[in-house]
């Protein structure tokens, strides 16, 4: 009794049996053997809007995908994550919030969206969007760099539900539309600038390292590089968002931990200067505080695969008892990732928020996955690391997250609250419903 997979007989999406998995040796099998168990891609070709891409493909037009986009995040690409990200954050306490000694955010995303957003910008497209002011729209545009990036990565579901020959029927769907042609008609011409620059610039965002990397290969197309662009967009920004809004919400709702991590940044930066990108790896209590995030509020709650062939996967027990579980050819195979980062075999007190519990030496590594893990793992994973530990370091060093009070609620327990503020609704990514805060200068 008690093994942790279940098999069902399910309609959709793949008709047939699947298996549910929160055993983390079956996962790790399962994400290791990529042959054997590769993505059912055609769930993802919804994705391919501005070309082929690593995301929804398998077999060697991944690989060749994954071989040019893997150097592209680079330690020079953190670097310039990091500043830019500090940046970012200086722009939004200087010239944003201002004076005020404490400011309040109806809704946490309507500030991590965008923050996620302009770090993209920068450091993944090497263009700067600042929370202000607006570059004004070049003559042979209609839409602003940042108006056009915006409107795609809010509206990207628009272009998955709404089929092509309606998307002119209504003003919002004729904007989605245009939007989505500014963004491809700006990466189409940054691409072109780069390539036929007089004077070669030294640039290390995501865009100039892949245009490096795809200049030996002369079959990788330029729908191939916009493609794979445009990926990093829609995998990087909902994502990392969505975690930095239930990380402030959870430093909300302990002020204990809060305080924790607010010491040990200034045992870190004790002078209330600006930390370094070298600083990083001595920020362990701030990437506990994202792991403990990630772990109980994974943006990706369900990673996808099937069986290539007959197959099986062992699997066990509270007990230790091992049984082979056989998989059929075709099976879907689920990988429940929030069935196993709450699951007691490996995590003590599930329901408790305790960053600590990831600096203990032998945390279990297999039994977190928010990134996937095996070759399909998410390639930016540092990438949202850095950016995330430069915006914990800017905004506690310099600010005390609140929940807000607000009247209606003053009668509720802690328990009710926190189930209120942390509720989520399945989105693209999960998405949280409400998270209203207060940002009070220290
Ligand atoms: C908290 C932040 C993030 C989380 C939780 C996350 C999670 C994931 C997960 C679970 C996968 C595997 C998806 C699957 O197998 O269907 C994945 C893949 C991927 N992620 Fe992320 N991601 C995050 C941030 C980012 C960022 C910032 C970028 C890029 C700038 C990015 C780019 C990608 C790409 C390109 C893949 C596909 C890799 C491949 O198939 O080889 N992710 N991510």
């Amino acid at each position: 009794m008690g093994f942790d997979a279940t098999l069902h007989a399910n309609i959709l999406p793949t008709a047939g049996v699947s298996v549910n998995l929160v055993d983390a040796a079956a996962i790790k099998e399962v994400t290791t053997a990529r042959a054997r168990f590769p993505k059912p891609v055609r769930i993802y070709k919804i994705v391919s809007f501005f070309g082929e891409n690593i995301i929804a493909s398998e077999g060697d037009e991944w690989k060749r995908y994954r071989k040019i986009a893997a150097p592209a995040f680079n330690d020079k690409n953190n670097k310039l994550i990091w500043d830019e990200t500090i940046r970012i954050m200086g722009d939004l306490f200087e010239n944003v919030w201002g004076a005020q000694d404490s400011v309040v955010v109806d809704h946490a995303v309507n500030i991590t969206l965008p923050i996620a957003l302009f770090v993209l910008g920068a450091a993944a497209f090497g263009r700067r969007i600042s929370w202000k002011d607006d570059e004004g729209i070049p003559p042979n545009h209609e839409m602003t760099f940042k108006g056009a990036i915006h409107e795609v990565s809010t509206n990207a579901f628009v272009k998955l539900f709404v089929p092509e020959w309606a998307m002119g029927m209504t003003a919002f769907t004729r904007k989605v539309r245009l939007a989505f042609e500014e963004l491809d008609r700006y990466m189409l011409e940054m691409i072109w600038n780069r390539r036929n620059a007089e004077k070669k610039e030294e640039k290390d965002d995501l865009l100039a390292n892949l245009l490096d990397a795809s200049s030996d290969d002369p079959s990788f197309t330029d729908r191939e590089l916009t493609g794979n662009i445009f990926i990093f967009l829609v995998a990087g920004h909902e994502t990392t968002a969505h975690t930095l809004c239930f990380a402030f919400a959870l430093l909300a709702l302990y002020p204990d931990q809060q305080d924790i991590l607010f010491q040990h940044i200034k045992s870190v930066v004790p002078d209330g200067r600006l930390p370094t990108y070298e600083e990083m790896p001595l920020l362990t209590q701030s990437m506990a505080v994202f792991y403990e995030t990630l772990r109980m509020y994974p943006p990706v709650n369900d990673i996808p695969k099937y069986s290539a062939e007959d197959t099986s996967l062992t699997i066990s027990n509270a007990a230790g008892e091992k049984r082979i579980l056989p998989i059929p050819r075709d099976t879907y195979v689920n990988i429940n990732v929030v069935g196993l980062h709450y699951n007691p075999r490996y995590w003590k007190d599930p329901d408790e928020f305790q960053p600590a519990r990831f600096l203990e030496p032998d945390w279990p590594r297999d039994a977190f996955i928010p990134f996937s893990a095996g070759p399909r793992a998410c390639i930016g994973r540092k990438f949202f690391e850095t950016e995330g530990i430069a915006i914990l370091t800017m905004l506690i060093s310099r600010y005390k997250i609140e929940i807000k009070e607000e009247p209606q609620f003053a009668r509720e327990t802690f328990k009710e609250r926190k189930a209120r503020v942390l509720a989520s609704k399945p989105g693209l990514t999960m998405t949280p419903l409400r998270v209203p805060l207060v940002f009070k200068r220290r």
